[in-house]
């Protein structure tokens, strides 16, 4: 790494930020406005119709968020002129050739302007239709560096994956790229194009036999899900990541490619202020169900490492990635997590979260206080439906007087507990441990080199879990997510 500053190096910088919309993105985006101003331009590609509704969607969905009031308090009644001089609006889909950028001009001028381009789009949902997530998270992320290809100034491609493509591993899990066609499980040969084809074979025969829309949706959910564990994935998510990976390893040619894999991202740890969060993610539903005096019981192993990972450190190590591997010919994965240095085990975070909620309890719908219990965690599937079926026994009272009524009512009520739980079965008995060395190496090297090492710091030895859980997430969970989507009020 050279000598020098990461904000000098940002500067007069032109970046393109694909699926701006998202939580990542946003913060990527609010870090690049707020430590480099001269940055010189940032495309920002996310989904829309049109140039008009795309500038709706940066106001409603990006600028106007809590997450940007440090910047709009700086620039105070110049804000929408310095984003308007900053920022470029691109209405595209990465799942479409040239991510969809209809227009010609527009187009062209990316191609010559461009010299980063940093693909944050993806589909998240663990049991996304598997059509749906190949479009975006496979081969969108070929159509991304293929754009990024086209650029005449091009220094290099960041693409965002995910730490837990690794599948179904345990052990040390080493910083190393997928090659073509090669499965966790090492049991099928896995065809990208085959894939590609009976995921269409599957949707014709559906629409032949007039299947609805909802019929479909639910068929190519379960599909996904099918594909990846016979190949070694659990769900249709990291399996479509993953094979996302082998095209960009596969057809990167010469461009510089940098993969950063975070684990499991929760809200900021520092920046622009501590807990900024959205959406209910990784353990913030099992969170939110302790402090709804919900959560009396949990599949999961209580030893089980549960790798959290705050936004803004794997925002800053992303940036400092760039800075590092700009214009060399590269390919190196990053796992940004903490598994390996700060090990945070899921009895802990039940133990915070209980505390946090015996001493802060919430509020019902009638002005009660909710009292909390201590969380068990179960160790099978099997033991799961067990309590399941003993809970909903005794919460019915003797209402039933036949097998069969009080069987399908119990399927009805519990189908998306068991839907949930069967997805998170992955992470929460995960005895993997993520090796960072990549990104230790980084870190001493950035430390070295780089003066102004501390404003992009993604040291996960430098958490304290017992604060961050208590002080920082949950109160930013209730304040963030809660409160503004009214979550709270409907699921109470
Ligand atoms: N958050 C985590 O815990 C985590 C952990 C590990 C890795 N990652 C990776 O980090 C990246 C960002 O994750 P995130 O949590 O920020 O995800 P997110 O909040 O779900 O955002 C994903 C973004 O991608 C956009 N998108 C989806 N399909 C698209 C398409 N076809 N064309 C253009 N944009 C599209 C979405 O746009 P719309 O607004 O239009 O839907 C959304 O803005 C992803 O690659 C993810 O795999 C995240």
């Amino acid at each position: 790494m050279e000598f020098g500053s990461v904000t000098k190096y940002l500067q007069d910088k032109t970046i393109l930020v694909i699926g701006a919309t998202g939580f990542l993105a946003k913060i990527f985006i609010e870090k690049i406005l707020r430590t480099q101003p001269n940055v010189k331009k940032l495309y920002l590609l996310l989904r829309a119709g049109d140039t008009k509704s795309a500038t709706q969607r940066l106001h409603n969905e990006i600028i106007r968020t809590e997450l940007f009031s440090i910047l709009r308090e700086r620039y105070n009644s110049n804000f929408d002129d310095f984003i308007s001089a900053k920022v470029t609006m691109v209405p595209g889909d990465t799942s479409s050739l040239d991510l969809g950028v209809k227009d010609f001009n527009l187009r062209k001028e990316m191609w010559r302007e461009i010299d980063i381009v940093v693909n944050l789009a993806a589909v998240t949902i663990f049991d996304e239709r598997y059509d749906v997530a190949l479009s975006t998270n496979t081969l969108g992320a070929l159509n991304a560096m293929n754009f990024a290809k086209k650029c005449d100034r091009i220094e290099m491609f960041l693409h965002t994956s995910t730490a837990y493509v690794c599948g179904e591993k345990e052990g040390i899990i080493v910083e190393k790229s997928y090659h073509m066609g090669e499965p966790p499980n090492g049991m099928y040969e896995l065809n990208i194009d085959k894939e590609m084809k009976i995921v269409k074979e599957k949707l014709n025969q559906l629409r032949l036999q007039n299947a609805t829309e909802e019929a479909i949706t639910l068929a190519m959910k379960n599909f996904g899900i099918k594909r990846a564990r016979l190949y070694g994935w659990p769900n249709t998510y990291v399996f479509t990541k993953a094979m996302g990976e082998m095209l960009l390893r596969h057809f990167k040619a010469d461009l510089p490619l940098v993969l950063i894999r975070p684990t499991m991202v929760t809200s900021t740890y520092k920046e622009p202020f501590p807990g900024w969060i959205e959406g209910l993610r990784n353990v913030n539903p099992i969170i939110l169900a302790q402090g709804k005096g919900k959560m009396s019981y949990f599949l999961g192993n209580p030893n089980t490492v549960l790798d959290l990972i705050p936004a803004d450190m794997v925002i800053n190590a992303m940036i400092v990635a760039m800075m590092a591997h700009t214009n060399q010919s590269c390919e190196i994965v990053y796992h940004i997590g903490s598994s390996l240095r700060n090990p945070l085990k899921f009895l802990n975070v039940n133990d915070y979260s209980f505390r946090y909620f015996v001493k802060n309890p919430l509020i019902d719908m009638k002005g009660n206080l909710i009292e909390v219990g201590e969380t068990t965690l179960l160790s099978s599937m099997n033991e799961f439906l067990l309590h399941m079926a003993f809970h909903y026994v005794l919460s019915q009272k003797g209402r039933y007087l036949n097998y069969g009524e009080a069987f399908t009512d119990f399927a009805h009520k519990t189908n998306s507990l068991i839907r949930m739980a069967e997805l998170y079965e992955h992470f929460a008995f995960f005895s993997g441990i993520f090796d960072d060395r990549n990104a230790e190496n980084l870190q001493i090297a950035a430390r070295e080199c780089v003066v102004d090492v501390n404003a992009f710091n993604f040291d996960p030895k430098c958490i304290d879990w017992e604060d961050y859980v208590m002080n920082i997430i949950i109160p930013g969970l209730l304040r963030h997510v809660v409160k503004r989507s009214n979550t709270y009020v409907s699921m109470l």
